[in-house]
């Protein structure tokens, strides 16, 4: 693995896309002016609409002042920024691409190394995967490499097909499998609370710990995405990808060593030890929702069905709350809840880690209850953490307080956290895929969803829309949790 300003060639698919102009424009600048790039790079934006270079780059410094809601500093950033107007069918368009590439390579003393990142509609990566392949675009001195976004394919059968498309034209090991989750400075912290600590380790197990709640709400409605959500719903587009991928960081083993092969295969373990639940069960561990209705920061807001582009009587959920079993050793035992929504009270993604009572409460003469020891993980908007304990009420005989120890990751001065893509590009660029979603990962996620999206695909919810917009969920989801004794715990200043 090359650590240092990799000299690398990037070919955006998708480049007049939103995800190009939101994220990925203003990720490779950050890249840039910290000196992360080699000086000799390039990047190819591909998109079907006809633009001059000039016009491309414009585009792409309107991305970056928007971003960082500065002025352009440097602008010789943007005169390595080349556009290429492309047929995805045509191949003759690939080969006009091919042309430009080993100009750049020549002219920018780019040894062969081709980063092909498909940030666009997935239907069109089999055609362009293939073309790459026919017209020679990967026929290339350097290393290549394809990252791609998801949703990676709709159900375990179209992503194996999916998948065997594109391993016609690059190996698995050549495949960066986007979650954006993993860029996160706080999930990738997960593992490093876990396996540094000598205090948490050893408690990390069905003996201690009484469950795992991790909640990732968002206040914002479909936007403009109505048409791609439509036919996803909150199950595909969060649970199959980001929350499993926190389970699976949360439950593994430590891996032998900290190598990407070595994370990944005690990841998988995970995810083939999830129960699996049967059609008959779906409505036992899982709830879904829809949302109606409602405010959101005292602004009222429509309803989910009334979004444009969306199917007035549509079925689609915006919200998913489930309970997962691991089958292990470990975790026999431990329930792991998970919820995700849409339109909900606040933006945030935090896991709560809720541990076992003591055994004898000796406190409870002289207080109501001894709370639970909780150890919070807050992934966004705040980073950091926050365990909960008990301690001495001051003054007053032997009373007990809850008490918090908080370590704040983002209010360091002069820490500004990375953005999850800026340090996915870098990694990529460096050949480490420890921080993207192996094949594996994706065929075992699917397997364990695809059943629950059968048969709310095959069943009408009758309840919908069954949450206020500015709300934490349905009331079912809060019932998920009663029948085994417990509640979520409040995301907002307690925690
Ligand atoms: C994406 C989903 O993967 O993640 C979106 O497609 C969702 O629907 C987004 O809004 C949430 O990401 P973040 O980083 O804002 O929590």
């Amino acid at each position: 693995m090359n650590n240092v300003n990799p000299k690398s060639l990037i070919v955006i698919f998708g480049a007049t896309g939103d995800l190009a102009k939101r994220k990925l424009f203003p990720s490779i600048y950050r890249l840039y002016q910290k000196g992360k790039l080699s000086e000799e790079f390039a990047v190819v934006g591909v998109a079907r609409r006809p633009l001059s270079n000039d016009e491309f780059r414009r585009y792409v410094s309107q991305s970056v002042e928007d971003s960082t809601k500065q002025e352009l500093s440097d602008p010789s950033f943007v005169s390595r920024f080349y556009y290429h107007s492309l047929d995805v069918t045509s191949a003759a368009s690939y080969q006009e691409l091919k042309t430009l590439l080993e100009r750049l390579e020549e002219t920018y003393r780019i040894p062969g190394n081709r980063i092909f990142y498909l940030a666009m509609a997935p239907e069109f990566f089999g055609t362009i995967t293939s073309h790459l392949k026919s017209e020679g675009l990967t026929a290339t001195n350097g290393w290549k490499r394809l990252v791609i976004e998801k949703p990676f394919g709709h159900d375990v059968k179209s992503a194996q097909q999916l998948n065997k498309e594109i391993r016609q034209s690059f190996s698995e090991k050549e495949i960066f499998r986007i979650d954006h989750y993993l860029g996160k400075e706080m999930v990738q912290n997960i593992e490093v609370i876990r396996f540094a600590n000598a205090i948490f380790e050893p408690l990390w197990n069905n003996r201690f710990i009484a469950n795992i709640q991790i909640t990732s709400s968002e206040t914002l409605g479909v936007e403009d995405r109505g048409r791609y959500y439509d036919h996803s719903g909150a199950l595909r587009d969060m649970v199959q990808n980001h929350m499993l991928q926190m389970v699976a960081l949360l439950a593994m083993e430590p891996p032998i060593k900290l190598t990407t092969d070595d994370i990944r295969n005690e990841k998988v373990k995970v995810l083939r030890a999830l129960r699996p639940i049967t059609h008959d069960e779906v409505d036992q561990y899982f709830v879904r929702g829809q949302y109606g209705r409602g405010f959101i920061r005292g602004q009222e807001v429509v309803g989910y069905r009334e979004e444009n582009s969306v199917d007035p009587q549509s079925n689609t959920e915006t919200f998913v709350a489930g309970k997962l079993m691991i089958d292990n050793f470990r975790w026999a035992g431990v329930p792991f809840y998970i919820r995700t929504g849409k339109r909900m009270t606040e933006k945030s993604t935090k896991i709560v880690v809720q541990f076992k009572d003591v055994p004898m409460n000796l406190y409870y003469r002289t207080s109501e209850h001894v709370h639970p020891n909780l150890l919070v993980i807050h992934i966004q908007p705040d980073e950091g953490i926050t365990l909960h304990l008990n301690a001495k009420k001051s003054g007053e005989s032997m009373k007990t307080t809850p008490i918090k120890l908080d370590y704040c990751n983002n209010c360091i001065d002069g820490i500004n956290t990375p953005e999850a893509y800026e340090k996915l590009l870098y990694d990529c660029m460096r050949g480490d895929a420890t921080n993207f979603t192996h094949w594996d990962e994706v065929a075992a996620s699917w397997s364990f969803v695809d059943p629950i999206s059968e048969v709310w695909a095959n069943t009408k919810a009758a309840d919908f829309p069954n949450y206020e917009a500015g709300s934490m969920g349905p009331k079912k989801a809060d019932e998920l949790l009663q029948k085994d004794g417990f509640h979520w715990w409040p995301l907002n200043g307690t925690m």
